[in-house]
């Protein structure tokens, strides 16, 4: 009897086990379900950006919008904090939303990157990678430098370990990985590409790999192992015919389709698109039984230090909101409790200054510091700063050193007097780039700073972390309210000029027993983070164009509620904080920057021309090869006609090449001057294809001019036309160098 029983227990466990087994592939002409065919309605949801007590609750309203799929990206550097340690806990339990997604009758497609992009910190990657590689030869980030492949193979393995077991084909919901993101707008290096794939394939994905790319760069790092799909904002009959090319049989896959964009501090807030341009491509995929993914369907929040930046230099704001369909959704009197010193953590002395990666910071604040002789003046000169320097002589701001504006440079008149007098830089850390070049972005300062041609050795560098989800500032508080009064040093006298950055402290009182989400309301203050109940909500920016910071009811509790704010300049009015129901992500307040973008009608200083010809008018990117090197620190592109009537110049992107053809680290490369543009747009030469930079004035010829990084030899450049409409398109132009 017993045998019976056992063996009839064993059949309906392999039964249920076989029948929870199931198949997803790539079939003739379309993905097969347990061997029937399937169209992927997906929508982009991160984790990473939604506080878990709501994953629920945004997953159920994915489902209610119609998705049967949810996407997702897995930030490398949200999991693996230091190398080799690993957080899957609380917001970073992607196996458990996984399995609620399955509970909600969603499936998963999986996008653990190691690159992701996302407009978050270093698009994913670990700012460790950074901290030890060789001065000489940095890292090569997403490429297969072992430094970077190494590290990324084990982070792909420890996903096979936590989310392997989740498959389709395990009775799971994940039917699809995604290998690397958009990798043919970085690189074309096939090998790098295989070795990610076969990382996948030994960390047990068994499921479909694919490889996402915008059409026109699909050729890059192509490999036909990877199913191929497309990134595009706009018409889907003409991107796929490209893909196609590459990819004749089999299904079609828009990876990311996008209702909106995102927003980056100081320039307009991207509103949805009109209906019609945006169902119109939804209504073709949906007739054509193409599979897509909406992203974002829920754009959420950067929390903490986790928003990233654009490259060139512009740093991504903190709501994720994206005029995505589900949109992201107390007052405190604040006093002053203490200057920065009590952030700093440890200190560091060196000759020259160091990057934070050296010294063992990811994230946050460094004041480096040292004592300036009666003699020592002029204008002041880093050859390095990332992002902003905050600088102080005894205490008294005398300007801010900024890696957008690198001309601003603050004057030290020498001193009458005997005693030496302190300077003092406080390096604010914004997110690392996360577009598909310049990631080895570093943050801090590095190389020579000099007042005219005096180089200033002998630095002390004061670490202050901040924890990117921001547990460290209790003791920060803590430490503050003990001591109460600011400890007597140089940060202390610092906080003594009331525009001095320091912390505030206040109470929102909050009567429900469950309370709602609400928004902060920043306008009232400069730029800084916020931390409620430890909680750090992230960055906010008097610029604008998002004056709100979210704030989830699931972080605050009935009664008192400790709100925390390190601002940079002080509160510009009130010293209060109200939390308001509504998000303002749209208002810009562009008279509040500390260094205004003085770019504008400036008088066209060009140079010695380079080149000239005429573009095609097409969308297709144009690469000209000067045939030689060219040195110089600006270059000047002149729009001498265009292709339409309304004699508007645009450019989608431009990047300056070496003598192989490829692009120069961008890294730091400005837009110093042009003769008129679209002041509350995009600047758009940003790496991201579907943002361009306009012209306002219709006056030909138009001109932009960039600077590079010190002295570099250019060989030639990659211009790519405004993509989706033709307005604009240069048609004859020059180019000039001094
Ligand atoms: C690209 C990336 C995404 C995101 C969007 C812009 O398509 O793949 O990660 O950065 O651009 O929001």
């Amino acid at each position: 009897m017993k045998r019976t029983f056992a063996l009839s227990v064993l059949a309906v466990t392999l039964g249920a086990l076989c029948a929870m087994a199931r198949s997803f592939e790539v079939g003739e002409t379309d993905f097969l379900l347990d061997g029937k065919p399937f169209v992927v309605r997906c929508g982009e949801v991160h984790y990473a950006r939604i506080p878990r007590a709501y994953w629920r609750h945004r997953l159920q309203m994915l489902r209610a919008m119609g998705c049967n799929a949810v996407g997702c990206y897995m930030f490398w550097n949200f999991h693996e904090r230091e190398k080799g340690a690993f957080t899957w806990d609380r917001r970073a339990d992607v196996a458990a939303f996984c399995r609620m997604a399955q509970a909600e009758g969603l499936w998963v497609i999986l996008r653990p990157g190691p690159y992701s992009c996302a407009e978050w910190e270093g698009g994913g990657a670990p700012w460790w990678l950074m901290q030890d590689d060789d001065k000489k030869k940095p890292i090569s980030m997403r490429s297969s430098d072992p430094r970077w492949l190494v590290p990324a193979t084990n982070w792909l393995h420890a996903v096979g370990r936590q989310l392997s077991g989740l498959q389709v084909t395990k009775g799971g919901p994940i039917l699809m990985v995604q290998v690397e993101n958009e990798y043919g707008l970085h690189g074309a290096d096939v090998a790098y590409m295989r070795a990610l794939r076969q990382a996948a394939l030994d960390a047990g994905f068994e499921v479909p790999l694919y490889a996402c790319n915008p059409p026109r760069v699909m050729q890059n790092g192509f490999i036909p192992e990877l199913f191929q799909a497309a990134n595009f904002g706009g018409d889907p009959e003409q991107r796929f015919e490209i893909v196609r090319k590459y990819q004749p049989k089999g299904p079609l896959m828009c990876a990311e389709y996008y209702p909106a964009w995102f927003d980056t501090w100081g320039q307009a807030h991207h509103p949805p698109k009109n209906d019609r341009a945006f169902f119109g491509p939804i209504d073709w995929m949906f007739a054509h039984g193409v599979s897509f993914s909406l992203y974002m369907a829920h754009g959420g929040t950067s929390f903490g230090g986790w928003s990233g930046c654009r490259n060139p230099f512009v740093p991504n704001v903190t709501s994720y909101d994206y005029e995505a369909p589900i949109n992201e959704n107390g007052r405190a009197k604040m006093e002053r409790i203490a200057p920065l010193d009590v952030l700093v953590r440890r200190e560091v002395k060196m000759e020259r200054p160091e990057f934070m990666e050296r010294l063992g910071q990811g994230f946050g604040l460094v004041s480096y510091e040292r004592m300036l002789a009666p003699g020592d003046g002029g204008q002041l000169n880093v050859d390095e700063l990332h992002d902003f320097g905050y600088v102080f002589l005894d205490g008294k701001r005398i300007g801010v050193l900024d890696r957008r504006h690198r001309g601003v440079r603050p004057r030290i008149d020498r001193s009458k007097e005997k005693n030496p007098r302190r300077l003092q830089i406080v390096v604010e850390a914004m997110g690392r780039i996360n577009s598909s070049s310049g990631m080895e972005d570093r943050k801090g300062m590095s190389g020579r700073v000099r007042l005219d041609k005096k180089e200033l050795k002998g630095w002390t560098a004061r670490i202050m972390p901040l924890d990117p989800d921001g547990e460290d500032i209790q003791e920060a508080v803590a430490k503050a309210g003990r001591d109460g009064v600011p400890p007597p040093s140089a940060a202390g006298v610092a906080a003594a000029a009331a525009d001095s950055p320091a912390l505030y402290r206040g109470t929102l009182n909050v009567p429900d027993d469950v309370p709602a989400d609400t928004f902060l309301d920043m306008r009232d203050w400069t730029k800084g983070i916020v931390w409620v109940n430890g909680h750090n909500l992230g960055r906010f920016w008097s610029i604008g164009p998002q004056q709100t910071l979210y704030l989830p009811g699931c972080w605050l509790r009935k009664g008192g509620n400790e709100v925390v704010v390190l601002d940079f300049f002080g509160p510009r009015a009130k010293s209060e904080i109200a939390s308001v129901g509504k998000a303002v992500l749209d208002v810009l307040q562009p008279e509040t920057d500390f260094n205004r973008k003085e770019r504008q009608n400036k008088k066209c200083l060009g140079g010695e021309e380079v080149a000239s010809g005429m573009f095609p008018s097409g969308d297709e990117a144009q690469v000209v090869m000067f045939g030689k090197g060219v040195r110089g620190n600006f270059f000047t592109l002149q729009a001498l006609t265009t292709y339409d009537a309304k004699n508007l110049a645009t450019i989608a992107e431009f990047d300056f090449l070496d003598k192989d053809g490829n692009p120069l680290n961008s890294l730091d490369v400005q837009i110093t001057g042009v003769d008129s543009e679209e002041e509350i747009r995009e600047d758009g030469v940003d790496g991201q294809v579907e943002a361009f930079w306009l012209t306002s004035s219709r006056t030909l010829p138009h001109w932009i001019e960039f600077c590079v990084p010190a002295k570099a030899e250019v060989f030639g450049f990659r211009y790519t036309p405004r993509q989706n409409k033709s307005v604009g398109r240069i048609k004859d132009w020059r180019f000039l160098a001094r």
